[in-house]
């Protein structure tokens, strides 16, 4: 079944949610100037992206400064392709920190010159799946679909907002050359977040001390996160997620997806993902 054109159409081969962005938006972005200091995170939805954009704004503004305390994490590290906010994004001060889901083809093109840094972070997609699917019911810029086994088949036939996640993650791997780039899972975050946060400062070439570190850290856990209205984006609940009572951060853990998948389901998942990434097994390796 295809998706619904009330909440995705499909641009360059990709699929965009018209609450969000236009056709037109995304083609200017092919010339977006990029600066030598910008930092772009790139993900497949429900991958760790809010996580990775707090981790970066703590580097940035607060393990170390104060007075920006009140500032949600969307203002401070926004959506390239989803200015709902209308930013003024050519005359940010830099270092310009964004997000994005974009595959690597639709990027700005100064992107592949190797100067600016993409964090590109990974989840196991069963998990992805599965906190997708979740969402999908939460918020209403999604369609919803809430049998999981139809869900599922629209996952892995890349027929949801951000298209596959299986062509996202093999596009970006395969095209890592032609960007200074730096892989991330969601796993090795979510086991040793401190060495996660070490990592991203020495790609950054950022310099914490001890202290800085710890409140890094201490400020990017999934407990912390939750109650921090800076970073839980419970403030999206207005607009975008007034469907159900559940929230962004929602369970923060590995492997739920076993909660949820029957062992045929998580068998067929396991079929079409060796097949298809059957040549990235050493980029990538989860306990799928
Ligand atoms: P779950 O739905 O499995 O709980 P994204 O930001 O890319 O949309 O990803 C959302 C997922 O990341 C959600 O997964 C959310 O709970 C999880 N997440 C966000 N912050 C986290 C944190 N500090 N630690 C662990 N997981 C976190």
């Amino acid at each position: 079944m295809e998706p619904s054109e009330e909440f995705v159409f499909k641009h360059k081969g990709f699929y965009f949610q018209p609450d969000l962005v236009t056709p037109e938006y995304i083609d200017s972005l092919e010339d977006f100037e990029i600066r030598d200091s910008d930092v772009f995170i790139v993900t497949y939805p429900k991958s760790g992206t809010v996580w990775t954009q707090n981790i970066l704004s703590l580097i940035y503004h607060e393990g170390h400064r104060d007075g920006t305390e009140n500032m949600e994490i969307k203002y401070r590290v926004p959506w390239l392709e989803y200015n709902i906010n209308n930013m003024d994004y050519v005359h940010r001060p830099s270092p310009r920190l964004f997000t994005t889901h974009l595959p690597y083809y639709l990027v700005p093109r100064d992107l592949r010159n190797r100067r600016a840094k993409v964090i590109y972070v990974a989840r196991n997609p069963k998990d992805v799946a599965v906190s997708y699917f979740h969402f999908s019911k939460l918020s209403v810029i999604l369609e919803t679909i809430p049998d999981f086994n139809i869900f599922l088949e629209r996952f892995l036939a890349g027929k949801v907002a951000s298209s596959s996640w299986l062509d996202h993650v093999r596009g970006w791997s395969t095209h890592r050359e032609e960007f200074n780039i730096l892989f991330l899972t969601y796993e090795e975050m979510k086991k040793d977040l401190k060495g996660a946060v070490l990592k991203i400062c020495k790609f950054l070439g950022k310099q914490l001390n001890e202290k800085e570190l710890d409140t890094v850290v201490e400020n990017a856990t999934f407990d912390k996160m939750k109650t921090d209205p800076r970073a839980n984006y419970d403030s999206m609940k207005s607009n975008l997620q007034e469907r159900g009572k559940g929230h962004f951060l929602r369970k923060g853990i590995i492997g739920d997806w076993k909660n949820t998948m029957t062992v045929a389901q998580s068998e067929r998942f396991d079929n079409v993902f060796k097949e298809k990434m059957k040549d990235l097994s050493s980029t990538f390796s989860w306990d799928i």
